[in-house]
């Protein structure tokens, strides 16, 4: 037994590198050739220590995030502090989701965060059908702090610097304006109306009034698709196209339209039209038959 086996030091140091050299040198018949395999082996052994630790990393994402905490700039660590303390029991510790609770906020990207917070929808205070906006629960740097931790955490689409309306000559604004118009009636029109108005959509979510949003907001919502708005992406709108929409949105909010405000408060107040239009039709209807008889 132990004639046969080396001892454990040699075993580890002399042991190992000897039986390698062997498997290589085995089947090599020059000098050249033997340095070629064992070049080979080594490289195939670093991939295979490689894909080990990536099989282990993607089985233990937690771990691998946590140990990166140090890796975040100051602003995502305050970020991660309030993370920590409002939106892990529905997004989890590390922003992978919890099941039916709340998605996985790696990859949405900051303007992902930041429309949701800013608008109020989150922290979301309960399960609903979709997450309505409210006064935002954070300020203004909070939620860039937040942003910017599911930013470094995954990465993800930001809100380009500069501004975010088309810049010129007054001409050249208006011309942007009635492009703008055009580009929402062809892609934001079907589902909040070509007055921006919003409108109902199935099984009790909505379109939402795009009146309330800012045009950080807007161009946030436009990037990261929230709900069942679809995503429009620089290859669907040019971030000029975006720009021209965001103009389009503004001269809308900036007129008041007069009278009833249809479409303000969606569909209420139009099945209540309808309703009353319906009934008084019905009424003088029987009236007039009734008369006839
Ligand atoms: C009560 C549970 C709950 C809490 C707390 C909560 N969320 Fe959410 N969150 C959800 C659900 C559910 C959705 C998906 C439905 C939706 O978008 O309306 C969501 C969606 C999101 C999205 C959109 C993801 C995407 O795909 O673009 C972001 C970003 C987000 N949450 C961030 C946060 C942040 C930041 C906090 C803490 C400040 C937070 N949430 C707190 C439940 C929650
Ligand atoms: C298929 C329907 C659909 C289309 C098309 C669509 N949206 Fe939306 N949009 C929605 C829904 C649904 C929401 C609400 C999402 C939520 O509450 O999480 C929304 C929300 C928004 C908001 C946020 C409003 C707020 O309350 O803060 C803005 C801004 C917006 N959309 C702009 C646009 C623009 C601009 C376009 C066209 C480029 C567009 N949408 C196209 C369905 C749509």
């Amino acid at each position: 037994m132990t004639s046969e086996n080396p001892a454990p030091g040699r075993g580890l140091r002399a042991g190992l590198p000897a039986r390698f050299a062997r498997a290589v040198g085995a089947r090599a018949n020059g000098p050249a050739g033997r340095g070629r395999r064992r070049l080979g082996t080594i490289v195939r052994i670093s991939a295979a220590l490689a894909l080990a630790g990536g099989v282990y990393a993607s089985f233990a994402p937690g771990m691998a995030a946590a140990e990166d905490t140090s890796a975040l700039t100051p602003a995502a660590q305050l970020g991660k502090g309030l993370f920590d303390t409002s939106c892990t029991t529905c997004h989890g510790a590390n922003a992978q989701g919890v099941p039916g609770r709340g998605p996985s906020l790696i990859g949405v990207g900051a303007a992902s965060v930041e429309f949701q917070v800013s608008s109020g929808r989150m922290p979301m205070a309960r399960q609903e059908a979709q997450a309505q906006r409210k006064d935002p629960f954070f300020n203004e740097d909070q939620t860039r702090q937040l942003a910017q931790y599911i930013q470094e955490l995954g990465g993800g689409p930001e809100i380009p610097q500069g501004p975010l309306t088309p810049t010129g000559s007054k001409e050249a604004t208006a011309e942007a304006v009635a492009r703008g118009g055009q580009l929402f009636r062809l892609n934001c029109g079907s589902c909040h109306t070509a007055g921006t108005g919003g409108g109902a959509l199935s099984s009790g979510k909505f379109a939402p009034a795009i009146a309330p949003a800012s045009e950080r907001q807007i161009y946030a919502a436009m990037l990261t698709g929230p709900q069942n708005m679809p995503v429009f992406g620089d290859n669907q709108l040019t971030p000029e196209q975006k720009r021209e929409v965001i103009a389009y949105v503004q001269t809308m909010q900036a007129q008041e339209p007069g009278g009833w405000g249809m479409g303000k408060l969606g569909p209420v107040t139009e099945g209540l039209a309808i309703f009353l239009l319906g009934m008084t039709a019905l009424v003088f209807t029987s009236l007039w038959i009734a008369g006839k008889s």
